[in-house]
């Protein structure tokens, strides 16, 4: 597409306007707080991103994912390692300037996708929300603010106005801060029981709690009617886990929300369950709720929303609209009026089907936008079965003409529901950049179909899970490790078959009590709940029953009936390849003012199959855009481990360089002393990449 004159008349206005994107230095994360991922720096351009180079490599120390986007305030670097140690660099050099060590171990599990900083004065800190806390540290030296909370900490868990206990909280994304307040990120359990997902507001001096809005709405609340009345006592999940927008001259925050726990059999939850799946406006300094959209209702299918909503000023009709536009995992994009929250495009309403597992009830009717139209297919039939080889492609439909597939919202099912595009999107954390130039969004996405399986937990495997440990097991760890403990490699769960040698039965409770790295924490099960569930993966629960010898484990909950879901699969050919036709993996450019895909090309490839000549597939990915007016689009995401540069107008790949690891993170530009710098976290460490520890800075030749 090309900018027209009008366009780059308005453009003016509008960066003047809304200081739209990050100026020389990356302050926000993903750019600035409308979450563009957008720079005005042009250094790098067209003509002469090919002479990139590697300026400076920083090894952060560990060996895990690193998801986080850096942000750059005055020549420092901040991020964190990929041991969630919280870093400061000397962002021309890559030299570390400090290092914060959470002090606690619970902070350094699950990731942390970046941190904010806050200024009043000569008080600079670094906030960080990692686990269940909340730090402040001072900017220059990234020791603990002693005024805030106790010590420079405060715990996320002790705000709510609901007994957590010890169910799992962990921030993963930054929120957003507005003025004094610092409004945070949860992510909850996607399983029962879970912690409720309520938006915490917090005094970015002293740590004070500021606010709650409760997404699961409490007595008198708007939307209560959505849940059975004494949900709001027990039901969890509706948090917001992926980032935050926000309009800082109106004072509104976006607030993008999951589903409700637990994701894929709801019993429990019938109705609607505002405010699951919303796109909510909150007033940022009461919490007070400004209007709502929820993307889905009753969710079935984990489609959280799963980024930070891009606020943009449109052109429509010759009229200057200020927008908010939220990308879904099943790739679609809603675009809404940002103080009305009245939808800019059409969005229509279908019906769904009903759902047949026993007790489910399932939203007779769901919405889908008319515009702009989905980057990535939505039904999976049978002309879409992959031609990578004919043997693939008779496994595939083997199993697909077993599975129900349809093009949207076809519930859960005992013979596999295919979910397409599957549970990781679509669009996904990463999000999706926009140039406020030409109000074209760039989304990343897979287009891998995944297979929803239920089964019956109660009566399971010839009712092996009446007893204590098999059903503690297929509640809460069989979507990591399996139904059969073989784990899930391609998420890097470990296997956990023959442990005996590895472990004592005491150590693998108090292992299953505390978490260990991304293993996370089961101190809410109890005592006998852990112990059974060791003998269960140990083989011994079994034993017993067979010879009758050992007295069974007392049952410590009534045993209702409950369905699961087997794991979180992919439907993959015998190879291990994607059961569909590629593109695996897409970038696509859409325009928000007409509403319409200018480019979509493939994103990465698979070099084992383009060593064979099965080339441009494109791949699965994880991390997100960024776009500069250099006209360049700069992405990692996908396993090949390459991190690429496209023209913004066209699509046309550029500029490609191997990493030392992938790069599931999103990029950040900034200028120092003159010279711009690219800087992407390439740490691997998911889908069977090998796991690294770097952040790589590029820049042009420095001139002599
Ligand atoms: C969210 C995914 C997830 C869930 C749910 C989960 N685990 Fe794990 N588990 C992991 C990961 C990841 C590791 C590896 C941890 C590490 O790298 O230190 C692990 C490690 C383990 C280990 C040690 C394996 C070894 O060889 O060192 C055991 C035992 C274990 N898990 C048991 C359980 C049990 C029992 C449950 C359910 C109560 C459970 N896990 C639930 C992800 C999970």
């Amino acid at each position: 597409m090309k900018v027209h004159a009008v366009f780059v008349m308005s453009l003016c206005a509008h960066l003047a306007a809304a200081g739209a994107g990050a100026g020389k230095e990356w302050t926000y994360y993903l750019g600035d707080l409308s979450r563009t991922h957008y720079s005005r720096l042009d250094q790098i351009n067209a003509k002469n991103v090919e002479q990139l180079q590697v300026a400076w490599t920083f090894r952060s120390g560990g060996e895990q994912q690193i998801q986080c986007n850096p942000i750059v305030v005055d020549g420092l670097l901040y991020g964190v390692s990929a041991e969630r140690h919280v870093f400061a660099l000397n962002a021309a050099t890559g030299e570390e300037v400090w290092r914060f060590v959470p002090p606690d171990k619970q902070a350094m599990s699950g990731v942390c996708r970046g941190v904010q900083y806050w200024a009043s004065g000569r008080d600079k800190r670094i906030m960080a929300s990692m686990g269940h806390s909340i730090y402040a540290l001072a900017a220059k030296t990234g020791k603990p603010v002693p005024s805030f909370g106790v010590g420079g900490i405060v715990d996320i868990k002790k705000a709510y106005d609901r007994e957590i206990g010890e169910l799992h909280v962990g921030s993963t994304s930054p929120g957003v801060i507005y003025k004094d307040t610092i409004i945070v990120c949860t992510r909850v359990n996607e399983a029962k029981p879970a912690a409720p997902g309520d938006i915490l507001a917090f005094d970015v001096r002293t740590g004070a709690r500021k606010w709650i809005f409760h997404t699961i709405p409490h007595p008198g609340e708007f939307g209560h009617e959505t849940w059975p009345p004494e949900a709001w006592k027990m039901a969890g999940g509706a948090n917001c886990w992926a980032g935050m927008s926000l309009d800082e001259e109106r004072g509104i925050v976006y607030i993008p929300t999951g589903s409700a726990a637990y994701d894929f059999y709801g019993p429990d939850r019938k109705g609607d369950n505002l405010f699951a799946n919303c796109l909510l406006a909150l007033d940022a300094e009461t919490g007070k709720r400004l209007w709502h959209y929820q993307v889905i209702r009753h969710d079935l299918w984990d489609r959280d929303l799963p980024a930070p909503p891009n606020l943009v000023t449109l052109n429509l009709d010759g009229k200057e609209r200020d927008a908010v536009a939220q990308i879904t995992k099943s790739g679609h994009v809603f675009v809404f009026d940002r103080v009305t929250g009245e939808p800019l495009f059409p969005i229509d309403e279908v019906e769904a089907p009903a759902s047949d597992i026993p007790g489910e009830w399932a939203a007779p009717a769901q919405a889908l936008p008319l515009k702009p139209p989905p980057f990535a297919r939505q039904h999976f039939t049978e002309d879409l079965v992959t031609d990578r080889a004919p043997e693939a492609r008779a496994f595939v439909l083997e199993r697909l003409r077993r599975a129900r597939s349809g093009p949207a919202f076809v519930p859960p099912s005992f013979e596999g529901t295919v979910i397409f595009p599957g549970f990781d999107g679509g669009g996904e954390w990463g999000g999706a950049a926009v140039d406020p130039e030409t109000d074209l969004l760039y989304v990343n996405a897979s287009e891998m179909p995944w297979l929803l399986t239920m089964y019956d937990v109660t009566e399971g495997a010839g009712g092996l899970m009446q007893a204590v440990g098999a059903r503690t097991y297929a509640q809460n760890c069989v979507f990591c490790h399996g139904i059969d403990l073989k784990g899930d490699p391609l998420r890097e769960f470990p296997p956990i078959q023959d442990l005996r040698a590895k472990f004592s039965i005491d150590q693998m409770c108090a292992l299953v009590r505390d978490g260990r790295n991304r293993m996370p924490s089961f101190a809410f099960l109890m005592q006998e709940e852990i112990e059974a569930v060791v003998q269960y993966i140990c083989g011994l629960e079994a034993a017993a029953r067979e010879t009758g010898s050992a007295t069974p484990v007392a049952t410590p909950l009534p045993v209702e009936r409950w369905f699961n879901h087997t794991g979180y699969n992919r439907f993959v050919d015998q190879d291990g390849y994607p059961a569909v036709k590629p593109p695996w993996g897409t970038l696509s450019a859409i325009d928000l003012n007409g509403g319409e895909i200018t480019w979509q090309v493939t994103l990465g490839e698979s070099p084992e199959l383009a060593a064979a000549g099965y080339r441009n597939t494109g791949a699965e990915n994880y991390g997100g855009p960024i776009v500069t007016a250099g006209g360049l689009i700069f992405i990692a995401a996908t396993k090949d481990e390459m991190f690429r540069a496209f023209d913004k107008e066209t699509g046309a790949l550029l500029w490609e360089t191997k990493l030392p690891a992938a790069g599931y993170a999103t990029p950040c530009t900034y200028m120092i002393r003159g010279r711009q710098y690219v800087v992407i976290a390439a740490a691997g460490g998911k889908i069977g990449s090998p796991a690294g520890d770097a952040y790589v800075a590029f820049a042009l030749p420095a001139a002599k």
